[in-house]
């Protein structure tokens, strides 16, 4: 196949033979970037089929090594495209180990303004996320969890064409964002998967129109590959939980696990978790009231303290404190309406919480902690969040933009609605 042919067939809406994707994604390295860019361009332009994204998610899969758990069955992973305060991962994965499934998680760090499960659980001391997948199967076998780092093996077609994309202005286009993630998922093997599509401000897709589009890609890219496959779509327009920011979330994580009742947080992993054990057994033995309870009554606890010790954390040397906290008090009186999770996310972005680059460094002390939440009420001079930064100065400059993402009323907000979708 000649290069030049295939990037004039897509820019000529000309549907890719299988074969031609596989000899593109497994000659990736021989092209030259501009060759690289031009046919990301025309897919921008003309799209991919269901065939055509099914065919470069499994060539980008194939590129390394596929994960087999053959010895651990049954196993589950979860994706979450990304939101604000989002640590739904690290409440599912403990849940999901104490009903009894069996979780290798292998996670990314955070890239924006959205948090990486990794990047949170490095703020535990002496926390290790690059165990070998040997390391991992023996966790599992032991304890039933694990989250890691992706190593740099897992769909590696898909980081050098994802770090094209995102210098070309090619990251926004649906079939490769499909099949982007989805390469990671077949690559890391599990027979279910369960996804979270964030809809909103704070996602990657703004819109639930999008969220839907997209989830309905992955799931058809997960069945057209044999896998047991389930999306569903979660609302992401305000921050998930209080607490936003590497250590702190993991503070929320360990508050939840110890019974305290975070409304959006429970009901999301609730939702997850029960679509979750429905794709890996057909039925679920237990009902919500049983999941939460799971949840909430120290058996999730224990599964995440015992990986937190299996992967080296030590969580009585304390979690990292950042060195300046302030108390924000509401200027506004009245309920709570909306709070921007776009907003909110700008802002623990530029304390430092989050990276640009794959290659930065992040604080993992900063953020900030919401003491009240959409719908509540609030009265001036209330205490209404928290800032943790480094210093006084990085507080003074994102103090004004974070209170105009807050928007109040004299009425009572109806309540948000979590779940819009499970496909
Ligand atoms: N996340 C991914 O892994 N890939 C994309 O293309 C977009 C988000």
């Amino acid at each position: 196949m000649k290069i030049e042919n295939f990037i004039n067939a897509k820019q000529h809406s000309q549907k890719h033979p299988v074969e031609d994707i596989n000899y593109f994604i497994n000659n990736l390295n021989s092209f030259s970037q501009e060759e690289i860019t031009q046919w990301l361009k025309a897919v921008k332009a003309n799209g991919l089929d269901d065939d055509e994204t099914s065919a470069l998610t499994l060539a980008m899969a194939n590129s390394g090594n596929i994960l087999s758990w053959k010895e651990l069955e049954p196993t589950i992973d979860k994706h979450s495209t990304g939101g604000i305060g989002d640590k739904i991962t690290l409440l599912f994965v403990p849940l999901i180990a104490a009903y009894g499934i069996n979780i290798p998680k292998l996670s990314g760090r955070s890239l924006g303004s959205t948090g990486g499960t990794i990047d949170k659980l490095e703020s535990i001391p002496g926390f290790k996320t690059n165990l070998s997948i040997n390391e991992i199967k023996e966790q599992i076998k032991k304890i039933g969890l694990a989250v890691c780092s992706a190593s740099s093996d897992l769909a590696p077609a898909d980081k050098k064409l994802y770090a094209i994309r995102d210098v070309t202005g090619t990251i926004d286009s649906m079939p490769l964002i499909a099949s982007s993630i989805m390469s990671k998922k077949i690559a890391t093997g599990t027979q279910n998967i369960i996804l979270d599509v964030k809809a909103g401000s704070g996602a990657f897709m703004k819109t639930i129109e999008d969220a839907k589009l997209l989830a309905n890609k992955m799931v058809g890219i997960g069945r057209n590959l044999n896998k047991n496959i389930k999306a569903v779509i979660t609302e992401m327009n305000e921050p998930l939980g209080y607490k936003i920011g590497n250590s702190l979330e993991i503070e929320e994580v360990l508050e939840v696990l110890s019974g305290e009742k975070v409304e959006d947080l429970i009901q999301i992993v609730i939702c997850l978790a029960r679509e979750a054990i429905h794709l890996v057994y057909g039925s679920s033995a237990k009902t919500d009231t049983e999941l939460k309870d799971l949840l909430l009554n120290g058996a999730a606890l224990k599964k995440f303290e015992s990986m937190i010790k299996a992967q080296g954390g030590n969580l009585n040397i304390g979690l990292p404190q950042a060195k300046c906290i302030e108390v924000v008090k509401s200027e506004q009186e009245g309920y709570i309406q909306k709070i921007d999770a776009d907003n909110i996310g700008e802002a623990v972005y530029s304390l430092g919480a989050g990276r640009r680059e794959v290659t930065e460094n992040i604080d993992h002390s900063v953020g900030i902690v919401l003491l009240k939440k959409h719908g509540d009420k609030i009265i001036r001079n209330e205490p209404l969040l928290e800032i943790h930064a480094k210093s006084k100065e990085d507080i003074e400059k994102i103090k004004r933009k974070l209170l105009s993402g807050i928007t109040f009323g004299q009425k009572e907000p109806s309540k948000l609605k979590l779940v819009h979708e499970i496909i």
